[in-house]
């Protein structure tokens, strides 16, 4: 017993060897001492069984321990010698660069806030209003009569009652008037929805900016002339326009407003459909019913009114024919317009 107490002392000396040893050498160390036959602890632990009880206890005892102790310092040490295997030693400096991602504004979102931009130069300021919106300020109150067909839910996406995602940025017209006297002049851009068929040029939510004058003395010319100037801000300064007389409720009288084709310069392209023109927006004179529905006397006050999708102007100015990129977050297409990263 002893002597095998004597061997047990002598091994554990050998623990001090295993945090310095390499991959090898602690292979060769696990044989020599764990090693199924040859190991000199494992023959230890074999000779135990034969032991008086006394001894047994002992012995067993301290060969257990130290057999836990070798166990625990191989581990520890394998597990060091691997980390070390996966840890980059040298950073090589010749490597070239990796860029980083950087975002961008989206080209919708650039081409609102540049043209809310044109017209805060003109005097207008920034409204906006809710998307769910009531039968009244969406369409009553700007002149709908009741039997019109927006008012169908096979048009419209009715919440519940009365309640519905706005179908046009109209509606702010009529929450401005009703809380800010005369003068009034604001953009106001948002998110409207309708039940379109989502294809090239439709989709059945979408971006507006309406605009709204209103003021003593304004006439048609002073609505000509403020959405001609934004034309050329935004296009170019030789951008030609032209009206053409249209109907809306809520306006008296009412035009359309197109901008020479972009593309094509006038002269005729499959995105103008060759007429040489693009039409960028509603707009008129504000309906006397209008004003009078907010308490603005209507006698004394004039205004105009517009409203424009810059889903289109974006697709106008730049080509695009088909809307439905503009929903589809495909960094290939809109890496091209993050120029206005920020
Ligand atoms: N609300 C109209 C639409 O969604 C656009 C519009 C036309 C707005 C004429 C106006 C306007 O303010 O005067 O189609």
């Amino acid at each position: 017993m002893r002597d095998l107490l004597a061997a047990l002392a002598e091994l554990r000396e050998r623990l001090k060897e295993i945090p310095q040893a390499d991959e090898r050498r602690l292979s060769g160390l696990k044989t020599e001492i764990l090693g199924r036959r040859v190991g000199a602890l494992t023959q230890i632990l074999g000779r135990i069984p034969k032991l008086d009880p006394a001894s047994k206890k002992e012995v067993g005892a301290s060969a257990n321990a130290l057999k836990r102790a070798f166990e625990a310092a191989f581990a520890a040490r394998e597990g060091e010698l691997k980390r070390a295997a996966g840890t980059v030693t040298g950073v090589d400096l010749t490597m070239p660069g990796r860029a980083g991602w950087r975002g961008g504004l989206h080209l919708v979102t650039q081409v609102v806030d540049e043209i809310c931009e044109i017209f805060r130069e003109l005097g207008f300021t920034r409204a906006v209003g809710p998307e769910a919106e009531t039968e009244r300020y969406n369409f009553f109150a700007l002149n709908f009569p009741k039997d019109h067909p927006a008012l169908d839910a096979q048009d419209s996406f009715y919440l519940s009652g009365d309640i519905l995602l706005r179908t046009h940025t109209s509606p702010v017209q009529i929450r401005t008037l009703e809380r800010y006297p005369p003068p009034i002049r604001v953009v106001i851009p948002g998110q409207v929805y309708r039940r379109d068929p989502f294809d090239a040029s439709h989709a059945p939510v979408f971006q507006q900016i309406e605009g709204l004058a209103v003021d003593e003395g304004i006439t048609f010319v002073d609505f000509k002339a403020t959405l001609a100037t934004f034309a050329r801000k935004f296009f170019a300064p030789d951008t030609r326009v032209r009206f053409r007389p249209s109907y809306f409720p809520f306006t008296e009288p009412s035009a359309e407003m197109d901008v020479q084709c972009q593309i094509c310069k006038g002269v005729g392209c499959p995105t103008c459909k060759q007429t040489g023109w693009m039409e960028i927006l509603g707009s008129g004179l504000v309906h006397p019913a209008v004003l009078e529905n907010c308490g603005v006397d209507s006698e004394r006050y004039t205004g105009f009114a517009w409203g424009m999708g810059p889903e289109r102007i974006a697709m106008s100015r730049h080509g695009i024919p088909d809307i439905r990129v503009l929903f589809e977050s495909d960094v290939r297409f809109l890496a091209q317009f993050a120029g206005g990263a920020r």
